[in-house]
């Protein structure tokens, strides 16, 4: 199983602070940003990653991250992301080196308390057995408008709708993402959407429509960190408690 990192984009909700850098380099309590995603993919048992940067001064990341020592990786991958063309798009730019593998997908600002060593597990039986799918996480927000939410029928979801005004749960799909080898041609069909992105929600909703798409609600606390209020209560939840657990007390 790859994993990806995807850490492009030019974080203008979080302006001026991404004037001269990129804002997974930017501080969340005592390390920066992109170390957390890093952390939770190599917890469960990743440990063939692309880092795709983009924006400002993603030469950076290689400053700062090498091959991956510090993590207990002997390498790491990094691609380059040109503006803005969203989550779908910079997935999009690790095909040629998945070469039609199965992948594990995190935003590069998403941060969570516990680990995902037991979704994954499940992704890996579910690829075992059924051959193909795709699987997300889940968690109940007070501000579902701000995410992908989704609708559950029964017990499985039956649409994710971006940023709903209207939402029909408090469930965010969070940026936790597990596919198939057929992702990468899914990627290759989207259109842009309104904003002129391709959207992570729309290769979600395709394997809604292929009834292959199951999800999980994931263990202890979840937190991006693109909006100052976010990143404010990302640094506030790793000083008090720390991150990435993994210990059988607080194993998710
Ligand atoms: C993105 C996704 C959204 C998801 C969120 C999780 O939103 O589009 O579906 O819920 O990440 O962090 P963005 O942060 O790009 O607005």
């Amino acid at each position: 199983m790859k994993g990806v990192i995807l850490a492009g984009g030019l974080g203008t909700r979080l302006f001026p602070l991404t004037k001269i850098t990129n804002k997974h380099l930017l501080p969340v309590y005592d390390q920066p940003m992109i170390y957390y995603p890093i952390r939770t993919l190599v917890n469960a048992g990743i440990d063939d990653i692309m880092i795709v940067t983009g924006g400002r001064k993603s030469g950076d990341f290689l400053s700062l991250l090498g091959n991956g020592k510090d993590f207990g990786l002997g390498h790491l991958n990094y691609t380059y992301q040109e503006g803005e063309g969203g989550i779908a798009e910079a997935l999009g730019l690790c095909a040629h080196w998945a070469k039609g593998e199965p992948v594990v997908v995190m935003l590069g600002d998403n941060l969570i308390e516990r680990n995902i060593i037991e979704p994954v597990q499940a992704f890996r039986r579910q690829l075992a057995e059924e051959g193909q799918g795709a699987k997300i996480l889940l968690k109940e927000v007070h501000d579902p408008q701000r995410f992908g939410v989704a609708r559950l029928e029964g017990d499985h979801v039956a649409e994710i709708i971006e940023k709903p005004k209207d939402p029909p749960s408090n469930l965010a799909v969070i940026g936790i993402y597990m596919y198939d080898h057929r992702v990468w041609d899914i990627i290759g069909t989207l259109e842009p959407s309104e904003r002129g992105e391709l959207e992570i929600t729309d290769v979600n909703n395709w394997y809604i429509r292929d009834g292959s798409l199951t999800y999980g609600v994931l263990e202890g606390w979840w937190t991006d960190a693109g909006t100052f209020e976010s990143l404010y209560a990302a640094t506030r939840r790793v000083a008090e408690g720390g991150a990435n657990h993994v210990d059988d007390e607080s194993a998710g």
